[in-house]
């Protein structure tokens, strides 16, 4: 018998003990900004500056010095390190946060801050420098054609054949640090049903998706994601 599969799907709880905010917490990034103002392509197209502006600061508190990997980052990089079987890491995350953690089989299916693409050549290249609307894309030079690579929303996430593919072959299914509220990534734990996988939620609370998966535990990322960890890798 082969060795099982596990697909871990992960959001901004398991990076808000790094010093990142969530979106819908209170005091979460949704309650400072509004999305149709800043996280739609019809926002970029009508105020660009604005939406620069928002990812700009993003990026900005990212890069600083205090924002790090977690010891939840850090025991899913371990996990795939030891795991014996098919892994495949999902992030709604656009911070990188797994990668310094170690993390390499990874899917950010929201994009990533780090990155920009170029509307006009369709390139994406790391990024790591404030984006402004008449900044030069270093690949065809064009100015003035440049966004976030992030996905907003009305757009299609990234990687969905192979983030399919790898759920409707999973034996475990872990989500960590999501509300539910965001689709397709809220159905995610009914595809890995559907596979018969086990299904296991860790989060702060339940979630809107709460009642889907076939196991929970709630406390902190950095508390209850390494004990699982261990605990998953002692039986496997
Ligand atoms: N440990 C574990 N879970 C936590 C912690 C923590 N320290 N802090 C918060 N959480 C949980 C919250 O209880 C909540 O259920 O993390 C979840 C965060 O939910 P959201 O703020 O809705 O973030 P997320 O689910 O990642 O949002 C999905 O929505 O706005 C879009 O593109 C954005 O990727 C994002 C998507």
């Amino acid at each position: 018998m082969s060795a099982a599969a596990l697909v871990v799907l992960t959001g901004a709880g398991i990076s808000q003990e790094s010093g990142l905010d969530t979106f819908r917490d209170p005091n979460g990034i949704w309650s400072k900004y509004r999305v149709e103002d800043v996280a739609t392509p019809e926002a970029f197209a009508r105020d660009p500056c604005k939406v620069h502006a928002f990812y700009n600061m993003r990026r900005r508190n990212l890069l600083a010095g205090h924002v790090k990997p977690n010891a939840a980052h850090a025991a899913l990089a371990e996990l795939e390190r030891r795991w014996p079987g098919e892994f495949l890491l999902v992030t709604q995350n656009i911070d990188d946060l797994h990668e310094r953690a170690g993390s390499t089989r990874l899917i950010h299916m929201h994009g990533e801050m780090r990155k920009v693409r170029c509307t006009a050549c369709g390139a994406v290249v790391p990024n790591d420098t404030d984006l402004s609307v008449d900044a030069a894309c270093d690949a065809c030079a064009k100015a003035g054609g440049l966004r976030p690579h992030v996905v907003w929303f009305g757009e299609m996430p990234l990687e969905m054949a192979r983030i399919g593919e790898a759920l409707s072959g999973c034996d475990l299914f872990v989500s960590i640090g999501t509300s539910g509220n965001v689709y397709p990534a809220a159905s995610f734990v009914a595809e890995a049903n559907a596979a018969g996988a086990r299904t296991v939620e860790l989060n702060l609370e339940p979630s809107l998706a709460r009642s889907h998966f076939a196991e929970t535990r709630y406390g902190k990322a950095t508390e209850i994601v390494p004990a699982f960890v261990a605990e998953v890798l002692a039986t496997h």
